[in-house]
Formats: C-alpha cells, sequence, structure tokens
C-alpha cells in the first residue's frame, strides 16, 4: 500500500465528516441532539457519533476493501477488540473524541482516525472542525498539521524541562475504579511541573503533544481509537508513546497511556510509576 498516497483521501474523509457536524448550539436545537447513554459513568453517544462513524467506515472500505474496520460505536465500553495486529491491514477510528465537549458545545473535539498494517501505525490523522486543524502523520515521513488551507507546518515535541512543563491527562471518566490512581499521580507531579490541563479529548491531548503545545499526557484507561492516530503522530513528531508501565500500547483493549518527549519519557516514567 502507498501510504503517501493513502493519506491524502483519508484526510479529506476526514475533514469533510466533520466539517458535516453541527458546530454550534444554535445547529443542534435545530436538529434536536439524540443522546443515549453507554456503559460507565457520563459516558454518552450521540446520533451524529453513529452518523459520523457510518460515513467513516463506509469511506473506509472504499478506499481499502479488504481493511477490517475498528469504530468505537461497534463495540461496548470494556469489550474485547479484534486484534489489530492479526490483520494486515485496519483502520481504527474515533469518531467523536471529546462527545461530552460536543453534547456540551464546549468546541473541543476532534474525529481520529488511524490506518494501521500489521498493528503498526501507518497513518494517523485527527480533525478540529472548530479550529478546522488536521494533524496528519504518516510513519517514517513525519507529523504535520493544516489549518484552513495554510500550507502544512511540520510537527516536533517540545524539549521543555520538567519545572517548565505543561501536563495534560484524562480523568478516565467512565471507570470510577481508576479515579483515585489519577488523582494520586497528578496530585505528585503537579508541584513539579509548571501547570496542568484536562482538555475532554484524548486524541487531540496527544496532537498537541506532537505539535508542541503541551509537553506530556497521562491517562489511566482508554481505548484504542482515542490513541491510535495520536500515538502515531507523537512518535513522527519525535516523542513515546506507551502504557505507564513502558510496555507498548495495546490494540484489542483498553489501557493506560503516557505520551511526551523522548526527553521527559524517562523521568515521567519513574515518576508516575512511584506515583500509581
Ligand atoms: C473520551 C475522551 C476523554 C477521555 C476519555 C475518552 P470519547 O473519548 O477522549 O478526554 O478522558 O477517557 O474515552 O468517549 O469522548 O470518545
Ligand atoms: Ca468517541
Amino acid at each position: 500500500m502507498d501510504i503517501i498516497a493513502l493519506c491524502t483521501p483519508l484526510k479529506e474523509l476526514v475533514m469533510q465528516a466533520g466539517k458535516a457536524l453541527p458546530l454550534s448550539r444554535a445547529a443542534y436545537t435545530a436538529n434536536t441532539l439524540e443522546i443515549d447513554d453507554k456503559a460507565g459513568k457520563a459516558n454518552y453517544v450521540t446520533q451524529y457519533d453513529k452518523q459520523t462513524q457510518d460515513f467513516l467506515l463506509a469511506g473506509c472500505k472504499k478506499l481499502v476493501p479488504d481493511a477490517v474496520l475498528i469504530g468505537e460505536e461497534s463495540f461496548g465500553t470494556g469489550e474485547r477488540l479484534p486484534d489489530a495486529a492479526e490483520f494486515a491491514r485496519s483502520f481504527v477510528i474515533d469518531p467523536i473524541d471529546g462527545t461530552t465537549n460536543f453534547i456540551r458545545d464546549f468546541r473541543h473535539s476532534c474525529i481520529s482516525l488511524a490506518y494501521l498494517e500489521n498493528g503498526v501505525g501507518k497513518i494517523g490523522v485527527i480533525y478540529n472542525p472548530w479550529q478546522d486543524e488536521c494533524f496528519f502523520a504518516v510513519r517514517d515521513h513525519g507529523a504535520f498539521v493544516v489549518q484552513s488551507g495554510q500550507p502544512a507546518v511540520r510537527l516536533h515535541t517540545a524539549s521543555t524541562p520538567l519545572s517548565h512543563c505543561l501536563l495534560e491527562f484524562g480523568s478516565s471518566p467512565y471507570y470510577p475504579d481508576l479515579q483515585k490512581k489519577t488523582f494520586s499521580i497528578l496530585q505528585g507531579l503537579f508541584p513539579l511541573v509548571a501547570d496542568i490541563r484536562r482538555s475532554g479529548s484524548a486524541a487531540l491531548d496527544l496532537a498537541y503533544v506532537a505539535a508542541g503545545r503541551a509537553d506530556a499526557f497521562f491517562e489511566m484507561r482508554l481505548s484504542p481509537w482515542d490513541y491510535a492516530a495520536g500515538q502515531l503522530l507523537v512518535e513522527e513528531a519525535g516523542g513515546r508513546a506507551t502504557r505507564l508501565s513502558g510496555e507498548p500500547l495495546l490494540y484489542d483493549r483498553a489501557c493506560s497511556v503516557l505520551a511526551c518527549s523522548n526527553r521527559l519519557y524517562p523521568i515521567l516514567l519513574e515518576k508516575t510509576n512511584l506515583l500509581a
């Protein structure tokens, strides 16, 4: 598969899906937002998550007919997933990452799509339609961002020392059993860094680490669709993304995520493990 050639139609597909979302509360009101509960605490899905996933899956199927399609809305929370490593080609898709932000008109959500070969991320696309910002990466060819049709800008993770770090975290909101651990890590790290952020979209958190807008990100449990594209962005921008144990991220089930620059990685790995 020519991954450079495939990247262009994938970006177009994802941006088309993002531009079709209702991007303001006025648009929701006109369309009536249908919100359903999923398993876990405060875990929601709307008709736009489902419609966007259907649109993306159909587009991916057309572009790579033999690929296995793994989209968030086809699986239950915590369910065992088809392991991307077992398939020559697969797509891992989050139609809306940051559904709660979307419902609340917080304007910080995205579409996240990754194309993998034998479980290795080859293309990652993360699109925030509110900013018209498209982050993308192609394995061994770098990570980039394009905003509103401007020329692409290459991404590099920051090389901030720990004391000046902007640390992003996710609260694993659907898993109350992880709250204690999450906040004990955070309490231990907060005095060591400049400040913390919790944005509500793990995929954008990873894109921001890749872009050097933030220095590090951790969350105790995420699903592959939350991090598949972001992992490649971070790696292609010169950083690392693994589990908090230091082991590789998983593609057949949820796991923890630690992502940051190479410089910070050994320091944060040690500190988060001491604090967990
Ligand atoms: C969620 C967001 C959030 C993170 C959750 C994710 P969703 O994704 O990325 O920031 O804290 O763990 O599940 O459910 O909005 O696609
Ligand atoms: Ca989602």
